[in-house]
C-alpha cells in the first residue's frame, strides 16, 4: 500500500485521505503507522473503521483532525475530505431549500431524496436517487447524516429509523407534535451517540445573531422585554398544516420560531405561558390560524415578558412579514421584514442604524450541521432545545384553549 508522503508534515491531510485505496481501514492504518511513526499515536482508531470493514467518512473525520493534530496542520486541511454523504427526507418548501444548501455545501454530498413521485425528475437533476418509499431508502442506502424535512407528525418515526442506522440527524422544526415523541428522539440519539440538530433557523439568522450580540454587548443595558410578530399567508402548498393533529396550528408551526428565539435570549425557558388565539378557516377546517403568546421569565438574564404574536390571516398578497423589538434598563433594539430597513438600536444618548447583509439562516444551519458532524461537537441547537420549543408551544395551545395559565415545570 503506496502512501506516497516524504514525511508527516509534507504530507497533505487530502493527500492521505483522498489516497486512502478501499478495502481494509485496518491495512491503511497499520501502513500509515509504518511509514510514519507518529501515527502510532492514533492506531487505536482503526477500530472506528473497522466498526464497518472501511473507513466511513464520519471516521475519516475523527481520524482527520486527529492527524491535524499530531501533525500541527492547518485545520482548514480537516475540511478536505469525502463529501459526508446526506439523506434528504421531504422535498416539499422546506426540503428543497435544504437540498440546495447541501448541494452549495464543499463536505457534503445530497446522495438521495425521498419524496413524492412528481417530483423525481427535479431530485434526479440534482445527481441525487430518487425514492418514493421513505423505508425503502432507509434500507438501501447508507448515509452519513440525514436530513428530515418531511411533515411535523412524521419526524420521530423517519428520524428514529435513521438514529437506528447510526446517521446524524438534522430535524426540521417543530421536533415532532407531541412531547412524548421528543423525548424518544432524545432519548435514542443519546444512547446511540448520534448528533440531532435542529431547523430553528432564527438562531442562525444573521440579522437576530447580531441582535443577540447587541444586546450582550450591553447597548441597551438590562434587556426587559422582547415582542416578536410574524405574519404571512397560511401555507396552503400542501394540505396537512390545516389538521391540528397533524401540525398544531399556527403555534406549532410558526410562533415557534420566536418562543424558541426570545427563549434563547432569555437563556432559560419561561416559568409560565399563557396564551390567546383565534380560529380561522384554514383549508376546510376551522383552527387558531391567530395567536398571542406570553412568556414570563423568573430566572433570566433580565428579561422578564415575552410577547409573540403570529398569524396566518393574511391573503396571498401580502408579504411574509417578521418583526421584534427589545427593550432594555438603557435603550431599545428594533429591527423589521421586510424592507431594506435597518436594525435600529436607540439609547439616552444616540441612535444607531445597523445594517446586516446575512447569509441565509438556512444555508447557516445546514453548514452548521456539516461541520459539527466533522468536528464531532453538538449542532448549535440540540434535540433538548427543540424539545423545550415544543414544551412551550404545546403549554400555549392549551392555554390558548383553557384560558388558563400554564407553570411550565410542571406541564406534561
Ligand atoms: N424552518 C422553517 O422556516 C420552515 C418553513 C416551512 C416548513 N417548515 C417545517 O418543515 C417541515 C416540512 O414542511 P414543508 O413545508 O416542507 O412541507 P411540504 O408539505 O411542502 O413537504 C413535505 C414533504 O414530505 C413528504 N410527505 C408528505 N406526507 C408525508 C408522510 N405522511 N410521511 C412522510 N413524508 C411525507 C412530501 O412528499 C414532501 O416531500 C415541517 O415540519 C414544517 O413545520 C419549516
Amino acid at each position: 500500500m503506496n502512501q506516497s508522503c516524504e514525511s508527516p508534515r509534507q504530507c497533505s491531510l487530502s493527500t492521505l485521505i483522498y489516497q486512502r485505496p478501499h478495502g481494509d481501514a485496518n491495512d491503511w492504518l497499520v501502513s500509515l503507522t509504518e511509514n510514519h511513526p507518529g501515527f502510532a499515536k492514533i492506531v487505536d482508531l482503526a477500530s472506528v473503521g473497522k466498526v464497518a470493514g472501511f473507513l466511513t467518512s464520519q471516521a475519516k473525520s475523527v481520524l482527520s483532525i486527529a492527524i491535524a493534530a499530531i501533525l500541527s496542520l492547518d485545520e482548514s486541511n480537516v475540511m478536505m475530505m469525502d463529501p459526508l454523504k446526506i439523506g434528504l427526507f421531504g422535498f416539499g418548501f422546506m426540503g428543497k431549500t435544504h437540498a440546495l444548501n447541501v448541494k452549495n455545501n464543499p463536505n457534503a454530498q445530497l446522495s438521495a431524496v425521498f419524496s413524492v413521485e412528481k417530483d423525481r425528475l427535479d431530485i434526479e437533476q440534482l445527481g441525487a436517487k430518487f425514492y418514493d418509499d421513505w423505508h425503502e431508502m432507509i434500507a438501501a442506502e447508507i448515509f452519513d447524516a440525514v436530513i428530515i424535512a418531511t411533515p411535523t407528525f412524521t419526524h420521530a418515526e423517519i428520524g428514529l429509523a435513521a438514529i437506528n442506522k447510526g446517521w446524524h440527524v438534522f430535524l426540521e422544526k417543530p421536533m415532532e407534535r407531541t412531547l412524548g415523541k421528543c423525548q424518544l428522539l432524545n432519548e435514542a440519539a443519546e444512547k446511540r451517540q448520534i448528533l440531532l440538530g435542529m431547523g430553528h433557523v432564527l438562531r442562525f439568522d444573521d440579522e437576530y445573531l447580531a441582535i443577540k450580540e447587541k444586546i450582550a454587548s450591553g447597548a441597551i443595558g438590562i434587556p426587559k422585554m422582547v415582542r416578536c410578530t410574524r405574519r404571512g399567508p397560511p401555507p396552503g402548498w400542501s394540505t396537512w398544516f390545516f389538521d391540528e393533529e397533524k401540525s398544531g396550528t399556527v403555534i406549532l408551526d410558526l410562533t415557534i420560531h420566536d418562543l424558541d428565539y426570545i427563549c434563547w435570549l432569555a437563556g432559560t425557558a419561561p416559568k409560565h405561558v399563557t396564551a390567546s388565539a383565534s380560529s380561522i378557516l384554514l383549508g376546510n377546517n376551522n383552527m387558531f390560524g391567530i395567536s398571542h403568546v406570553v412568556l414570563d421569565f423568573e430566572a433570566s438574564n433580565g428579561i422578564e415578558l415575552g410577547f409573540a404574536e403570529a398569524s396566518w390571516a393574511a391573503t396571498a398578497s401580502y408579504p411574509f412579514s417578521t418583526s421584534i423589538e427589545v427593550a432594555g434598563t438603557d435603550g431599545m433594539i428594533s429591527s423589521q421584514v421586510p424592507g431594506k430597513h435597518p436594525i435600529e438600536i436607540y439609547s439616552d444618548k444616540s441612535r444607531e442604524a445597523m445594517n446586516v447583509f446575512s447569509k441565509d439562516g438556512y444555508a447557516n444551519e445546514i453548514d452548521d450541521f456539516i461541520i459539527a458532524i466533522v468536528e464531532g461537537r453538538p449542532p448549535k441547537v440540540s434535540g433538548a432545545d427543540g424539545m423545550l420549543a415544543v414544551k412551550v408551544c404545546l403549554a400555549a395551545l392549551e392555554s390558548a384553549k383553557s384560558h388558563e395559565t400554564f407553570d411550565l415545570e410542571g406541564f406534561t
